[in-house]
C-alpha cells in the first residue's frame, strides 16, 4: 500500500513523522476521512469543505491547492487498486522547533479497509452508554479524541456500542458520530450546536422525505425518543436501542432508520 507524505508518494510502512511534530507533541492538527466507493469518492466536494474550514479554523497553511489534493487522492486510489476504501487526510502541526509554535504542516494521505457494520448489529441495534463532556471546539475535525479514546473501557465495561456526550442536559454528539432522534411526537430531530458538521448528517438533513430539523436535543427527548440512530461515514446509520438502563421506543430498530438508511445507499450510488 501506498501513502502520500507532503509531496511524494511512499510505501505505507515508510511514511514516518518526526518526534518534534506538534501533533505528537501537544496533540495538534486536523484531518478528514472519507470513503471511496468503486474508485469514485461520493460528497468528496463537502470532505474538502470541511478539510480546509478545519485547517484554516487551526492556522494550518495547506501546501496543496484543493485541486492538486483531489488529483493526489485520485493518484493515491490508482496505485493502491482498491476500489472500496478509507482515505484520512491529516494535516499536522509541524516540527516545531520548541514544541509549542505552529510550523509547516506535514501533510499525510493514508488509505485503509473499509468495514461497515454488520448486519447483526443493523437489525438488533445497539446499546450506547451517556458521559458529561463538550468538544472544545465542535466545528473543527481536530486529531485529538483524548476524551473518547479515554472512555473506550467504559464502553467495553457496560457492552456498548458508543458513547455519547451531554453537558447541562442537552446532548451533543459522540467521539465519532453525529445523533438523530425521532421524539414522542414523531419529529424528527439532530443536535443544531456543539458539534462536528458531519458529511452524512448534512447528507440526512437534504432528505426532503425525511425532513429533519436541526434543534437543541436534550437527554429527556433521548429516553422518551420513538427511535434514535447514530451517523458517520464509516457506519452509514447505526439504529439505537438502549441508552444506559434504558430502552428506546420498542427497543427494536424503528422505521425511520431504515427509510434513512435506503437514501442514504441511494445517495452514494447517485453522487
Ligand atoms: C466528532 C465527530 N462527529 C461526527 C462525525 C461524523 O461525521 P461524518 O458523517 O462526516 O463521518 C465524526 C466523524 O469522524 C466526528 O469525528
Amino acid at each position: 500500500m501506498y501513502s502520500f507524505f507532503n509531496n511524494q508518494f511512499l510505501p505505507a510502512e515508510k511514511t514516518v513523522v518526526h518526534v518534534s511534530d506538534l501533533a505528537v507533541q501537544r496533540g495538534y492538527g486536523i484531518f478528514d476521512f472519507f470513503k471511496a466507493v468503486n474508485g469514485k469518492v461520493p460528497f468528496m466536494d463537502d470532505y474538502f469543505d470541511r478539510f480546509y474550514r478545519s485547517a484554516a479554523l487551526m492556522q494550518l497553511p495547506v501546501s496543496l491547492t484543493r485541486e492538486e489534493l483531489q488529483k493526489v487522492v485520485h493518484e493515491l486510489l490508482h496505485r493502491n487498486g482498491q476500489a472500496d476504501a478509507g482515505i484520512k487526510m491529516v494535516l499536522t502541526g509541524g516540527y516545531s522547533p520548541d514544541g509549542y509554535e505552529i510550523a509547516t504542516p506535514n501533510l499525510i494521505i493514508t488509505q485503509q479497509a473499509l468495514p461497515m457494520p454488520s448486519a447483526k448489529i443493523m437489525e438488533q441495534g445497539v446499546k450506547i452508554i451517556t458521559h458529561e463532556f463538550r468538544r472544545e471546539m465542535p466545528l473543527i475535525k481536530s486529531i485529538n479524541y483524548t476524551t473518547g479514546v479515554w472512555l473506550q473501557h467504559k464502553v467495553k465495561e457496560a457492552n456498548a456500542y458508543d458513547v455519547l456526550y451531554h453537558l447541562n442536559g442537552e446532548v451533543s454528539e459522540f467521539p465519532r458520530c453525529n445523533l438523530f432522534v425521532v421524539k414522542e411526537n414523531g419529529a424528527v430531530v439532530t443536535p443544531a450546536a456543539h458539534v462536528l458538521e458531519g458529511i452524512t448528517r448534512k447528507n440526512i438533513l437534504s432528505m426532503a422525505a425525511i425532513n429533519v430539523l436541526p434543534a437543541p436535543v436534550t437527554l429527556t427527548d433521548l429516553l422518551c425518543a420513538r427511535e434514535a440512530f447514530l451517523t458517520s461515514t464509516t457506519k452509514r446509520v447505526v439504529p439505537i436501542v438502549q441508552v444506559n438502563d434504558v430502552r428506546i421506543g420498542s427497543g427494536k430498530p424503528g422505521p425511520v432508520v431504515q427509510q434513512v438508511l435506503s437514501k442514504l445507499i441511494a445517495q452514494e450510488r447517485a453522487a
